[in-house]
């Protein structure tokens, strides 16, 4: 009687485990910043992703411990921890996704541009590993300035003679997971079925949200739209003033870079119609590098799409924030070229 009831359910766990395993590609994703703010949660939210099979956690100092935490989760990914720049190659090689989020954050009355001087060398020093260890995995940039270390991680890239287009991207999720929320919260309907698509880039007034495509439809007054536009441009200066010199936003940049993270999985996978807002190379308008919507897709960016209809007051803010984020851009493209 014991076996007969020991059977189906081993006999289920073992089927369950090669279905899994036949249905799912095995998948490497690797945080390099992963003992922060922002790398501990989201190392856990990658963890609890089921189409991750290894999990690689790199950073300066203390990945040992935030390894070892996570690995006991109850989840498919296999996690290592990588500590020191002597580990970054083995942290890095095979990965299919590599998150960023090392580098310093702000304090208040800091702009994301006041990072620059120490984060761009970070972000340029990682940069040169993954087109030395993985040159073929997609980057998912979240260290600030997002506006400029992407194209520093362009430029690298091409020195090294890996760039490929389709594989770099800035997180601007979190633009969206904010315009979500304070949409939802105006228009008094279930965040769950809201979108908002949120273009530019990411830093005060480069951050365009498009609540005139918001959907559902609300009808929002003029007055309230502006409020929304600024207070999503401000969102991450209110998370800074809030902690008051204990840093930036890390919990909800945790779940943008999770969601983000896992939509390039489900891309790389072949899921079809995933499409997310993203700093990329861009033509969608005279600048190199623009967020917008972009279909993921086996080989990363599938397709750049374009900005659609705007109201008058978008197309007003599009044509404000070209200086700022041109400026960025290029600032980006100095650095990584002259040092
Ligand atoms: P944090 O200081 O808490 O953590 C940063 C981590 O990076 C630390 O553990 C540090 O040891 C590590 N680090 C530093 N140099 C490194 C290197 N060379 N290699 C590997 N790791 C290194 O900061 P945080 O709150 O986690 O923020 C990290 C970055 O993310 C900041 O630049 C912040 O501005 C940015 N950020 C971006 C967004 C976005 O929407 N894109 C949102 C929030 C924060
Ligand atoms: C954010 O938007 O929260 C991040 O870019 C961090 C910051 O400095 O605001």
């Amino acid at each position: 009687a014991l076996k007969r009831a020991t059977t189906p359910s081993s006999t289920k766990l073992l089927l369950g485990r090669s279905f899994s395993s036949e249905s799912q590609p095995e998948r490497k994703v690797a945080i390099l910043g992963a003992a922060g703010g922002i790398g501990q949660p989201l190392s856990m939210l990658v963890k609890l992703n089921p189409l991750v099979s290894s999990l690689s956690l790199y950073d300066i100092a203390n990945t040992p411990g935030v390894a070892a935490d996570v690995s006991h989760i109850n989840s498919r990914a296999e996690v290592a921890g990588f500590a020191g720049e002597e580990q970054l190659g083995k942290a890095l090689e095979g990965s299919d996704v590599v998150i960023i989020p090392a580098g310093v954050p702000r304090k208040p009355g800091m702009t994301r541009d006041d990072l620059f001087n120490i984060n761009a060398g970070i972000v340029k020093s990682l940069c040169i590993a993954i087109a030395k260890y993985c040159p073929n995995a997609l980057v998912n940039m979240i260290s600030n300035p997002v506006n400029s270390t992407v194209p520093i991680a362009a430029e690298v890239f091409k020195k090294a003679g890996t760039y490929d287009e389709k594989k770099l991207f800035g997180v601007t999720m979190l633009d969206v997971v904010r315009a979500k929320t304070f949409y939802a919260g105006k228009a008094n309907v279930p965040v769950a079925g809201v979108n908002v698509p949120v273009v530019g880039g990411h830093a005060g007034i480069t951050i365009l949200p498009l609540f005139s495509q918001a959907t559902p439809k609300a009808n929002l007054p003029d007055d309230v739209i502006k409020a929304l536009t600024k207070r999503t441009q401000d969102g991450g200066t209110e998370v800074v003033e809030a902690k008051a010199g204990k840093g930036s936003a890390t919990l909800s940049m945790a779940y943008a870079g999770a969601i983000f993270a896992d939509a390039c999985l489900k891309g790389l996978n072949g899921v079809p119609d995933i499409v997310e807002c993203t700093f990329v190379q861009s033509s969608v308008t005279e600048l190199p590098f623009f967020a917008s919507k972009v279909r993921l897709g086996k080989n990363g960016v599938e397709e750049v799409l374009g900005l659609g209809p705007l109201s008058d007051y978008e197309k007003e803010g599009l044509e404000n924030l070209k200086p700022e984020l041109k400026s960025s851009i290029e600032k980006g493209i100095k650095f990584a070229n002259q040092s």
